[in-house]
């Protein structure tokens, strides 16, 4: 590599670092400092099994790549670095030829990633296109269902007013009530498709008013504990869309805890984040919201679901709350993780504000 394609490499979010040959540090990119805490300058030239302790895995890795001349990842590395504790990560090793001024050469490049890291990106893969396809699912359904139910409930009007005896009202009453009541579900299943109006927006009042909100549900039972970061910079978006998102994420949290013990703590915290990866693409600042509540946590068996639609643990509950709450996120560009225990649930929001520039 180039000392130019080396530049190249200084912008990477992936900590890399790059072999010369003699499989000595050439270069480390600043998020390989920073992961391990050491100074490119300081470790240029040194054998790479002076860099870490345990390398056997490390050095079978690059062995392997090299020999074959092909790219090989190393997906469960444990490295052990200047006494810390050790890290556990994955690495790629990919030869790379490079012809410069200095000549011809062979090179090694190495990328290490963070295995949570890595399993969060491929959950929340997961997740998005897992959500598109319930999107198109639902508006699927709700449209099929809609149309026959204009027709039921019609119907059983008709019949309504034909009935001459009094005690038979009461049938066709629970006809077009539970017609009413699926229309509405309907109804919601299908809003979220209105085209979002963006303006520009402060997320403390977003936050504010769903606080007023689950006050008025709620008047007695919760304690609102605030954190906000009021330098957060303006957010484009649909204000509307987002007082429901967070809406949705709030009366969740406020039910969960009236129906635990029926008092309990909900904080809302903003804080931004710099340099995230959101549903693929890269951003130099994002906000964050966290929705914390004291109540009895999501059952664990419910936690891998609680996106999907009509999954509910709630009595009474349509299961469309946090579908709905990720349908607007995501049409943010957005993303929302938990993460639950008894007494402790938090949910997250995070919510692109500029996206990383090219150079
Ligand atoms: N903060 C929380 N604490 C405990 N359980 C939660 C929390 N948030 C969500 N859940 C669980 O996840 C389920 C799904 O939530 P979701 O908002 O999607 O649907 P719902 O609340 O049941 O119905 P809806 O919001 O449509 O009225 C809830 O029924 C509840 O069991
Ligand atoms: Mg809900």
């Amino acid at each position: 590599m180039t000392p130019a394609a080396l530049s190249g490499l200084d912008l990477l979010a992936t900590a890399v670092v790059v072999l010369d040959a003699g499989l000595a540090v050439r270069y480390m990119n600043p998020a390989a400092e920073n992961l391990f805490e050491m100074s490119s300058k300081n470790v240029a030239g040194q054998p790479l099994k002076e860099l870490f302790s345990e390398t056997a895995v490390l050095q079978a890795a690059v062995e392997y790549a090299r020999t074959h001349n092909c790219s090989y990842t190393e997906h469960d590395l444990e490295l052990g670095v200047n006494g810390r504790a050790r890290l556990h990560l994955s690495c790629t090793v990919t030869p790379v030829e490079f012809s410069g001024r200095d000549g011809r050469g062979e090179q090694l490049l190495l990328e290490f990633r963070h295995i949570e890291q890595q399993l969060r990106i491929a959950r929340e893969e997961r997740m998005l296109d897992q959500s598109q396809a319930n999107r198109e699912l639902i508006r699927n359904l709700a449209h099929e269902i809609k149309n026959p139910l204009g027709g039921i409930r019609g119907a059983a009007q008709l019949l309504d007013r034909e009935l001459e005896r009094p005690a038979l009202h009461e049938y066709t009453q629970v006809i077009m009530k539970e017609a009413d009541r699926l229309q509405s579900l309907m109804d919601r299943l299908l809003t979220p498709h209105r085209l979002p109006q963006p303006g520009q927006l402060n997320l403390h009042e977003v936050l504010e008013r769903v606080r007023s909100l689950i006050l008025a549900e709620h008047p007695r039972g919760i304690v609102f504990r605030r954190d906000y970061d009021t330098s957060l910079p303006l957010l484009k978006g649909d204000k509307e869309q987002l007082i429901q998102a967070a809406l949705n994420i709030v009366r969740n949290a406020a039910q969960a805890i009236m129906g635990g013990g029926g008092t309990g703590e909900i904080l809302l915290r903003t804080r931004a984040v710099r340099q995230v990866t959101l549903a693929r693409r890269r951003y130099r600042i994002a906000l964050a919201v966290e929705i914390t509540d004291t109540g009895p946590g999501i059952p664990p068996e419910l936690q891998e679901r609680v996106f999907h639609p009509l999954v509910s643990g709630r009595e009474g509950g349509s299961g469309l709350g946090l579908t709905l709450a990720q349908t607007f996120v995501t049409q943010h560009r957005g993303i929302i993780h938990f993460e639950s225990a008894p007494g402790n649930t938090t949910f997250t929001i995070l919510l692109p504000v500029e996206e990383a520039g090219n150079g």
